[in-house]
């Protein structure tokens, strides 16, 4: 793993059950810390339908205009499609019309520090440049950038060579 930047941990705040907070919230992009954009993945995993590996994980991503969409991971009975937590996010952003975006919070609930994984960042690299943030959930908040999770990946770039 590249070395990441670690984050001083925060006290728990008191956050929203599901369904108290929207799915989708607006708000000024500097004004959304960390933590709100965590605890906005923590409420949408609690969503989560896996009846198959029980693996619950919820992402928040955040647009560049501040608007804030959510997303779990939807399990399928044939196991291979089913949906990541980040593609449900970036799905509803960019039907929304969103196609710039700041830095996306990811959660399994366990602290475990989960990041996208290799499908999910290239989804990311579609839109966002190499120093868009991960924000995972360990024992405490830790920032990735896209660039160092998927260095020199393909893009549209690439193919209008
Ligand atoms: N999962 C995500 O939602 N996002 C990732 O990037 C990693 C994996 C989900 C897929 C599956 O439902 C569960 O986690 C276990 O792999
Ligand atoms: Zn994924």
């Amino acid at each position: 793993m590249p070395s990441p930047r670690s984050v001083p941990p925060t006290p728990d705040p008191e956050r929203p059950t599901a369904g108290e907070t929207d799915r989708i919230s607006t708000r000024p992009a500097d004004a959304q810390s960390m933590d709100d954009l965590l605890d906005a993945a923590r409420d949408a995993m609690d969503a989560a339908y896996t009846p198959y590996s029980e693996y619950t994980v919820g992402a928040a991503l955040e647009t560049s205009d501040g608007s804030v969409y959510t997303g779990c991971n939807i399990e399928n009975a044939n196991y291979s499609n089913s949906l990541h937590a980040e593609e449900v996010a970036i799905g509803a952003a960019v039907s929304d019309g969103h196609r710039s975006f700041e830095r996306v919070a990811v959660t399994s609930g366990k602290r475990d520090g989960v990041t996208p994984c290799g499908m999910c960042r290239q989804t990311f690299a579609e839109f966002c440049d190499e120093s868009f943030e991960i924000i995972t959930d360990g024992d405490e908040p830790t920032v990735y950038e896209l660039g160092d999770l998927l260095p020199n990946t393909i893009t549209s770039e690439h193919l209008d060579k």
